[in-house]
C-alpha cells in the first residue's frame, strides 16, 4: 500500500480489489483488512461494462470462472498488479496474455484435493453401484411396492479408467484401491505413484476398452475440449459406466446424451456439463441412469475458506509485489 505523508499525518491509500463473486466469504474479509473491496452480488455474472468499468483503478482482480480474462479485459485495467480465482481450473484466464501485461496470476491447487477427490469417488460409488435409482426407487414408492430394482456392479476387481492423473487423480485413485479396484490412467506425464498405486498408464484408446468406469479428471484445454465424442464413446467396453468431474466442455454433450440412449453405457454421474448449469429440461436430467450433481467438487465449508483465504493470500502478495504462492506460470 503506497503510503503518503502529508504534514505530521500519514495517510494510506488502500488498494482497490474487484471481486466477481464465487469465493467464501473468508476471503472477502481477509481482502477488506487492507484493502477496498469492490463485490459484485447481483445475478449471474457481472456485466461485461460494469466490469471493465470497476476494473479502470482496480489493483487486483479476483475473477469469478464466468469471467474471462483475456486481452480485452487487461487492456480494462492499467492498473491491475495481480489476478487470483478461488478455483483450481483456469480455462477462462489467458494465462499468458496475463504474463505480457505483467500481470501475475494464481489458482488454489492443493487445498481442494481431498474434497474434490471424495466427490469424485462418491460420483464412482453412484454410477457403478446405480444409487440414482436406488434412491428414485425409495422415494417414488416402487420399493414398497415390491417392484424389481437394477443392481450395479462390484467395484473391487474391476477397472477404473483415470484421464488426467494431477492431484486430484492421484487421490482418486488412492480411494479406488482401498476399494480393490484396478487403476489404469492416460496423462500427458508418467505419475511418479505409479508403483505406490499399482497404476498402469495406457493410451487412451486402450483404456477405454479395458475400463469398468471411465473418470474425466483432465484439465480444459485447447487440446481436450471435446475430447470424448461418438468415437470414444464407441470405443468404451460396453455396459461401463462414464464420470466427469473436470470440465463439461471437455464432453459432447449430444454424444454422451446418444451413447446412454443407444445403450453402449450402463450410466453417467456428472459434477460438470456443458452447458453449466443444465436447463431443467436436458435429457440427461431426466435419464433414470445418470446423476447430475452441479459443480460442487470442492463445495465443503472448510476447503472452500482455505481456497478463498488461499486467494486473498495471492492477491495481498502481489499487491506488494512479492511472488504469489501459487502462481501460475504455464501450461
Ligand atoms: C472447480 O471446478 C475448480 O476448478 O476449482
Amino acid at each position: 500500500m503506497d503510503e503518503v505523508a502529508w504534514g505530521k499525518v500519514m495517510y494510506m491509500h488502500k488498494a482497490k480489489v474487484v471481486v466477481t463473486g464465487g469465493i467464501h466469504p473468508a476471503g472477502i474479509v481477509a481482502l477488506q483488512k487492507q484493502c477496498t473491496v469492490q463485490l459484485w452480488q447481483g445475478e449471474g455474472t457481472i456485466p461485461r461494462s460494469l466490469l471493465y468499468e470497476w476494473l479502470q483503478d482496480a489493483d487486483a482482480l479476483v475473477p469469478s470462472s464466468g469471467v474471462k480474462v483475456d486481452q480485452d479485459l487487461l487492456s480494462h485495467g492499467p492498473k491491475l498488479r495481480v489476478i487470483a480465482q478461488s478455483a483450481v481450473g483456469y480455462d477462462n484466464v489467458d494465462v499468458a496474455a496475463c504474463l505480457a501485461a505483467g500481470v501475475p496470476f494464481a489458482n488454489t491447487p492443493g487445498v481442494l484435493v481431498n474434497a474434490t477427490a471424495d466427490l469424485t469417488f462418491a460420483l464412482v460409488l453412484i454410477a457403478m453401484r446405480r444409487l440414482g435409482e436406488a434412491l428414485d426407487h425409495a422415494r417414488s414408492g416402487r420399493w414398497q411396492e415390491g417392484v424389481p430394482l437394477a443392481f450395479g456392479t462390484d467395484l473391487a476387481e474391476k477397472t477404473l479408467g483415470i484421464v488426467g492423473m494431477g492431484d486430484i487423480g492421484t487421490a482418486v485413485a488412492r480411494r479406488a484401491r482401498a476399494s480393490q479396484m484396478r487403476i489404469v490412467y492416460n496423462n500427458r506425464s508418467r505419475s511418479s505413484v505409479e508403483d505406490a498405486l499399482k497404476a498402469t498408464w495406457m493410451p487412451l484408446s486402450q483404456l477405454l476398452s479395458e475400463a469398468d468406469c471411465v473418470v474425466v479428471l483432465t484439465p480444459l484445454t485447447a487440446q481436450t475440449k471435446g475430447m470424448f465424442s461418438t468415437k470414444e464413446f464407441q470405443s468404451m467396453k460396453p455396459g461401463s459406466y462414464f464420470v466427469n468431474a473436470a470440465r463439461g466442455s471437455i464432453v459432447d454433450t449430444n454424444a454422451l446424451v446418444t451413447a446412454l440412449q443407444q445403450g453402449l453405457l450402463s450410466g453417467a454421474a456428472l459434477d460438470v456439463s456443458d452447458p453449466e448449469p443444465l436447463p431443467t429440461d436436458h435429457p440427461l436430467l431426466h435419464m433414470p441412469n445418470v446423476v447430475v450433481t452441479p459443480h460442487i467438487g470442492s463445495a465443503t465449508n472448510e476447503t472452500r475458506r482455505k481456497m478463498a483465504e488461499l486467494t486473498a493470500e495471492n492477491i495481498l502478495l502481489g499487491i506488494e509485489g512479492q511472488p504469489l504462492r501459487t502462481q501460475v506460470v504455464a501450461r
